[in-house]
């Protein structure tokens, strides 16, 4: 009756299975892809598991109580439909759905059935995005100036959904969790070279007013890995490089100030600069794909709303389809209203907490349930 199904066992799936199989045991009991080749290949090393290849079959099970998808982003809508028309909680790996339409109707229909829908933005869940927002939100940046991130390696081409779509869904997620602010305009710029059609490369800038602008690079052809994302503040700096294996945030006391211009009333400015210390928080050594299943058994067992839930990814989707319109449009920019989804207006049955800090240790037990 609380059964667990992971569906899509490609390159993500399996770190799914991993992770269910460690936090729940034999509460997971099944996975399921249509290529008998994958079902095999991850069916051999957990021997326990049944093996489906038709999804449809699993939405039929009565003992199945939720549904994990780790399929392509073109199929996320019809199996996330049909597995919560069955009464099934879903998983979705990001981004949750390929149109803003298809997430509005997911969100619409999760709440009506009382049902969770939480999405995978791993990053919401790593010790070092929760670092940044602390002090982000703790005021330690001043104002927020600037956001500037890379992502760049060589990755894997998809043919379903541009460099944007695959990889711009993380930074999203994280700024929209770090700032809990959603941006005023989107402009994007990129280029296809592999696909026709597909952008392979892409420039995505935000603006949040206030001063505030986000620059995202993305890439799938670049010949290094990069991971790297500067939070610039009118106090303080966070550099935040993904690939340290040891200091992966770093806090500078470092920046410039404008105290007068030169008597003349010229343009040339008398700038301050300040070169403080740099420190590095300790942060958990903790794989955040678990804490994402955990919480999400925790929010099916407690009947609460997840931290990154259907609203969250409504609004990393909203932002991707506005982007689209502009990477159409040769980088035009692109106003946003407020997200404000009809489905705000309906009443869940689930409870909603206060965001729970992923990895506070004083709300593990939350998370453990
Ligand atoms: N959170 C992350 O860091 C992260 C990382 C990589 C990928 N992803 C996401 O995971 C999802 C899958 O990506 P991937 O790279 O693993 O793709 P993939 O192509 O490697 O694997 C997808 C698998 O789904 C199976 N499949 C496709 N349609 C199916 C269907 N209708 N029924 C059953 N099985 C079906 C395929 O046979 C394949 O084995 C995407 O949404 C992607 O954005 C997330």
């Amino acid at each position: 009756m609380n059964k667990v199904a992971v569906i899509g066992l490609g390159y993500w799936g399996p770190n799914l299975v991993r992770n269910f199989h460690q936090v729940a045991g034999p509460r997971l009991a099944v996975i399921c892809d249509r290529d008998p080749r994958r079902l095999e290949a991850i069916g051999r090393l957990y021997p326990w598991l049944e093996r489906v290849q038709n999804p449809q079959e699993v939405f039929q099970r009565r003992d199945i109580q939720a549904v994990v998808l780790a399929t392509p982003v073109s199929t996320h809508f019809p199996l996330a439909k049909a597995a919560l028309e069955h009464g099934k909680c879903v998983l979705v790996e990001k981004p949750l759905t390929a149109s803003l339409e298809q997430a509005e109707h997911l969100v619409d229909l999760a709440q009506r059935q009382g049902l969770v829908l939480m999405v995978d933005h791993v990053y919401v869940f790593h010790p070092a995005v929760e670092k940044i927002r602390q002090l982000v939100q703790g005021g330690q940046l001043g104002q927020v100036r600037f956001i500037d991130s890379v992502r760049i390696n060589l990755g894997l081409v998809q043919s379903d959904v541009n460099v944007l779509w695959d990889l711009a869904p993380h930074d999203l997620s994280i700024v929209d969790y770090v700032l809990g602010r959603f941006p005023i305009s989107v402009a994007a710029y990129g280029k296809a070279h592999v696909l026709p059609e597909v952008e392979d490369v892409a420039y995505l800038t935000l603006d949040y007013g206030q001063g505030l602008v986000a620059n995202f690079h993305l890439n799938w052809l670049s010949p290094v890995k990069i991971r790297y994302t500067i939070f610039g503040g009118t106090q303080q700096s966070i550099v935040y490089n993904d690939l340290d294996p040891v200091e992966k945030v770093k806090v500078y006391s470092r920046g410039l100030s404008v105290h007068a211009q030169d008597v003349e009333g010229r343009r040339r400015l008398l700038v301050d600069y300040r070169t403080g210390d740099v420190w590095a928080p300790h942060l958990d050594k903790v794989e955040p794909l678990r804490r994402v299943v955990e919480h999400f058994l925790h929010c099916i067992d407690h009947q609460e709303v997840p931290l990154t839930d259907g609203m969250a990814a409504l609004r990393v989707v909203k932002i991707l389809q506005a982007a689209q319109e502009s990477l159409k449009q040769d980088g035009q920019r692109i106003f946003l209203e407020p997200v404000q989804a009809r489905c705000e207006q309906l009443r869940s049955p689930l409870a909603r907490k206060e965001p729970v800090c992923p990895n506070d240790p004083k709300s593990l037990s939350a998370f453990r349930g």
